[in-house]
């Protein structure tokens, strides 16, 4: 697997948790990630129906001999699908280039990536809603008939040069498939969200990081991790790695239920997995904007967060677990958020006529 650019998996994460993940860390991250990374759909834990169905185009486009149809994966970040793009190439037998769209800007960003390609290989451009449109058109004949077309000269003498691709794979990612223009989305042959992970499943990709990592875990102290994991494999290998560092520090190594609890307690993750930011989020619309509705523009001025940071990386989980919920006129905190938080439900009465 080689890495053009940026894995923007990365990135997000480090914007919005500034406050626990350390630039410094990011570097460390993406080594811990690799050397976990499943390599198969069978060490691949989770988004069960996805797999069977990636498994049988895999399956078809190999008896084929053809290249895979462009895939598109939306979903909220730390959900795998860098991690599911790696096992696609290793199960097609073929090499994966990954980069990013904003490391794309200038058409020979695009270009020099396409012309790298030989056949069969996979392409894997991650936030590709923010490709830009010179990028965008750049891609739309590659990806429909492997071609690319290059101007030369100016004006008067200018020639249109076309210039024959391999046939290869493109798995965009993103996290917001509704940003992405119409035409780039309609030149996906497949499409598929990722969803959130289950505890069980959590407690599985626990146990599987840590037999990687030689870390002793009772199945009570997987399952304690998973709960505060937010549906994510990446904050719950994370959780396993801090918790790993606290066992030890502290105690003889071992991970036990009594340990876990302590240790999450320490990194301030609640036992719905929300962390500081999460709860200053929740916080702030109930004592400020009497629980909503408010605007996002307006919550990310107040927590000096990025709008679309919180947007792609905070929210997805809140509003999945019922503690936020999005209006027309903003986002309000649910009776479930008040509740959590430990405040009285004040306008229950209010909220049920929104
Ligand atoms: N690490 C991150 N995501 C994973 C998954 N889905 N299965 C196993 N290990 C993982």
């Amino acid at each position: 697997m080689s890495i053009i650019a940026d894995d923007n998996d990365f990135k997000a994460e480090k914007n919005i948790k500034s406050d626990m993940v350390k630039p410094e860390s990011i570097e460390f991250d993406r080594n811990f990630e690799n050397t976990i990374r499943p390599k198969s759909f069978e060490s691949y834990i989770g988004q069960t129906a996805l797999k069977e169905t990636l498994k049988i185009s895999v399956e078809a486009a190999k008896k084929r001999s053809q290249p895979l149809d462009h895939l598109l994966f939306y979903g909220p970040p730390g959900l795998g699908k860098t991690t599911l793009a790696g096992v696609i190439a290793e199960q097609m037998g073929v090499d994966i280039k990954i980069t990013s769209a904003p490391a794309l800007e200038r058409p020979r960003d695009i270009i020099g990536i396409l012309m790298s390609l030989k056949g069969g290989e996979i392409l894997f451009i991650d936030e590709i809603h923010r490709l830009n449109k010179i990028a965008e058109e750049i891609l739309y004949p590659a990806m429909e008939d492997f071609y690319l077309d290059m101007t030369t000269g100016k004006s008067q003498t200018v020639k249109t040069l076309r210039i024959p691709l391999p046939k290869f794979t493109l798995i965009g990612a993103t996290t917001k498939a509704g940003a992405l223009s119409g035409p780039l989305r309609d030149r996906f042959g497949i499409i598929h969200r990722l969803e959130f992970y289950g505890a069980d499943e959590l407690a599985q990709v626990v146990k599987r990081t840590a037999g990687i990592l030689n870390i002793e875990i009772t199945d009570e102290a997987a399952n304690r991790i998973a709960k505060r994991s937010r549906g994510t494999p990446r904050i719950a290998n994370r959780l396993v790695k801090r918790v790993s560092d606290y066992a030890l520090v502290k105690y003889d190594g071992k991970i036990t239920k009594d340990i876990a609890d302590e240790a999450l307690d320490i990194l301030k993750i609640d036992n719905w997995g929300l962390d500081n930011t999460d709860r200053s989020l929740l916080k702030l619309i109930i004592e400020k904007y009497d629980g909503g509705p408010v605007g996002i523009e307006t919550i990310a001025a107040a927590l000096g967060e990025d709008a679309r940071t919180i947007e792609d990386v905070c929210e997805p989980y809140l509003l999945q677990a019922g503690l936020l919920q999005r209006t027309p006129r903003g986002r309000k905190v649910s009776p479930a958020g008040y509740k959590h938080l430990g405040f009285k439900v004040q306008n229950l009465q209010q909220s049920l006529f929104e």
